[in-house]
């Protein structure tokens, strides 16, 4: 197994072999500490995708069955393919800053994004670390959201199934309320598995910062988004990573360390991809 550095963040990984007990423990190790892994050359089907994250932790269906592969529900997809009857998927998922499962009370571990049909152009994810982020705060700042907390919904970004067609919006509000309540986390946590503290807010996902006497505070919230990149509609700030891919690759990285915003094609060409989100509940060999 070859392991490269690549500009920005992340490595690219050649020769790795899922069934490796060496392997998978290398891996880990590098998802954690380089944030984001390409692996070249993969051909799995989706249930060989689903055991290849099955190695890594527990894989967890997504809450939406509109987004489910047809045979294996643990596979996400994305797709802008097929219409009516014919569709597999949601397209235009994630076009805004967020971890995956941000707004739930035990998000993801480890996302693995697995391009299957790839555009010819304006493919990719933009990433930004937030675990630099933290580090990078002025004193003030690291000082003001002490002992603050950040509240995450998925309220701004649900997408309207089409199983909700002549339901009242107000109705479909309150479902998504009772299904999916805010959920408030530290602004600041420390990683899992690093000495790193990770700024925990997305421009997507979180609603606003409250602070110890629970009064809500929307200038540190803006100033934590402008600061990391967030708000910066060029994508040109020093912080963001834009991370391509080829057909074959795979993307996999720690999800409660980074933030990511997707690329879609602003042409009608066709994009699909599975992922693979799990629960890493072990902590990773030195
Ligand atoms: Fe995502």
């Amino acid at each position: 197994m070859k392991i490269t550095q690549q500009d920005g963040i992340g490595v690219v990984v050649e020769g790795f072999d899922s069934s490796s007990d060496e392997h998978v423990r290398l891996l880990r190790r590098a998802v954690y500490r380089e944030k984001i892994v390409v692996l070249k050359h993969q051909d799995l089907d989706p249930n060989g995708f689903l055991e290849l994250g099955r190695r890594f932790g527990r894989p967890e269906k997504y809450y939406e069955p509109i987004y489910h592969h047809p045979e294996v529900p643990e596979v996400f997809v994305s797709s802008n393919v097929g219409e009516g009857e014919q569709r597999v998927g949601v397209p235009k998922t994630g076009k805004f800053w967020h971890s995956d499962y941000q707004f739930m009370r035990r998000p993801f571990d480890i996302t693995f994004i697995y391009p299957q049909v790839v555009p010819t152009k304006n493919r990719g994810t933009y990433f930004v670390d937030m675990c630099k982020a933290y580090d990078g705060l002025g004193e003030d700042l690291k000082v003001a959201i002490k002992g603050t907390s950040a509240v995450h919904s998925v309220r701004r970004y649900f997408k309207i199934r089409p199983s909700d067609v002549y339901r009242p919006l107000s109705e479909i509000a309150a479902e998504v309320h009772e299904k999916t309540p805010p959920v408030s986390m530290p602004t600041a946590q420390p990683h899992r598995f690093t000495d790193e503290t990770v700024l925990y807010v997305s421009e997507g996902f979180t609603e606003s910062i409250v602070d110890g006497e629970g009064n809500q505070r929307p200038d540190l919230l803006e100033a934590l988004l402008e600061v990391s990149g967030q708000r910066d509609p060029s994508f040109s700030h020093p912080a963001i990573h834009l991370q391509t891919f080829e057909q074959g690759d795979m993307l996999v990285w720690d999800n409660r360390s980074l933030v990511h915003r997707a690329l879609h094609t602003s042409t009608p060409e066709p994009a699909v991809s599975f992922r693979v989100t799990v629960h890493d509940d072990t902590e990773p060999e030195a």
